[in-house]
């Protein structure tokens, strides 16, 4: 549904999206994360043909950025960093309005704006100047405006950035809801948005695309071996904490395990693995197998945070290994572009 392929964009001499490539298959739902700088706005603002690519291609539902504009915009709603909001228009005659401009039939406007309205949440506000709304139900309005034609792309910068805690939670719910229907890219540098909302990410870094997969694959391939937390118990006489911990260690694919609460009779452990090894399955088999009871056993999952700082760490990105040996430096290197004037998309 999207094919992004060998795109760059230069400002003047300097290139803020360099050489980046990826796929978005139809329904699904890809969350664009990076830090401030890396180039998310600018990719986003070529897919909706709002910049020209410099080099490279874009295409959506198999039609070019360039060749075939209006296509595209047919088939795009896009909700920018800030709202393209009109502060003295009420928002039912707003939404009203960027319908005509989206070219929606007349016969079909009257429906459409009711929908997206429903959709959004906003129904409630429709009478409203948007001057006097919340930020949360300006985003809000913002997304209604972005599926007013009921694009089958949604592209969305930044949609949960300003929002307070409950906002948040709604706005994601939304997304999610419309995924099934829409074919959505949204933008954020916050780590748990993507492990929320998305299915799969593509992390991009100063203009270039360091990973690209599904978050769970993402997550696995990068921290190599798996960590388990196990409560352990004994029926009879309680053997040393060392003790266990030995016999924990000498289970198949054990590789460091660290005592972490001893609570009552039982002791709690966390056991790191090699990478590739199949860990729970031999070390349930070592509790049991000496006797003692096991109580929980669960999978710690690494967070993507750590995914994040690992691949957006160095300037190389060729694979995994570099990455994860490449030098520490500061994640916010990049400028913040002056990218936020209001638009609306025709
Ligand atoms: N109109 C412009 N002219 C010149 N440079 C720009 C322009 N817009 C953006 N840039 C630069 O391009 C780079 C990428 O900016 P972009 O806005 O795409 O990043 P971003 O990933 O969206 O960041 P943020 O998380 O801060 O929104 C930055 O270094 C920025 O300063
Ligand atoms: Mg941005």
């Amino acid at each position: 549904m999207i094919d992004v392929q060998n795109l760059s964009k230069r400002y003047g001499g300097f290139t803020a999206v360099d050489d980046i490539s990826f796929r978005v298959e139809p329904g699904r739902i890809v969350g664009f994360l990076g830090p401030n700088g890396a180039g998310k706005t600018t990719t986003m603002r070529v897919l909706t043909c709002f910049l020209p690519p410099s080099r490279g291609t874009v295409k959506i539902a198999g039609f070019d950025v360039l060749e075939t504009p209006m296509e595209v915009k047919r088939r795009v709603g896009y909700l920018p960093e800030t709202p393209p909001l009109y502060p003295d228009m009420a928002v039912e005659g707003y939404l009203r309005f960027v319908g005509e401009i989206k070219e929606v039939p007349k016969a079909e406007l009257e429906d459409r704006v009711e929908r997206a309205m429903k959709r959004c949440a906003v129904l409630d506000v429709r009478g409203k100047l948007i001057a006097k709304l919340s930020k949360g139900y300006r985003q809000r309005v913002g997304l209604a405006q972005a599926l007013l034609h009921d694009p089958e792309v949604l592209i969305l910068d930044e949609p949960t950035s300003g929002l307070d805690p409950k906002q948040i939670l709604e706005t994601r719910d939304l997304i999610r809801e419309l995924a099934g229907e829409h074919t959505i890219i949204l933008s954020t540098h916050i780590l748990p948005e993507v492990e929320q909302t998305c299915e799969e990410v593509v992390i991009i870094n100063k203009g270039k695309v360091v990973a690209t997969d599904s978050v769970e694959n993402l997550r696995n391939r990068l921290r190599g071996g798996e960590a388990a937390l196990v409560e352990i118990g004994f029926g009879g006489q309680t053997p040393t904490a060392d003790t266990v911990r030995a016999v924990l260690a000498g289970a198949h694919g054990a590789s460091n395990v660290v005592l972490r609460e001893q609570r009552g009779g039982r002791l709690l452990f966390e056991v790191e693995s090699a990478p590739n090894a199949n860990l729970r399955p031999a070390l349930a088999a070592t509790i049991v197998g000496n006797g003692w009871e096991l109580y929980e056993m669960k999978s710690l999952a690494y967070s993507l945070e750590e995914v994040f700082l690992q691949v957006t760490r160095g300037d190389s990105a060729e694979t995994d290994e570099a990455l994860l040996e490449a030098p520490a430096e500061d994640l916010d290197a990049g400028a913040e572009g002056d990218n936020t004037e209001p638009e609306v998309q025709a």
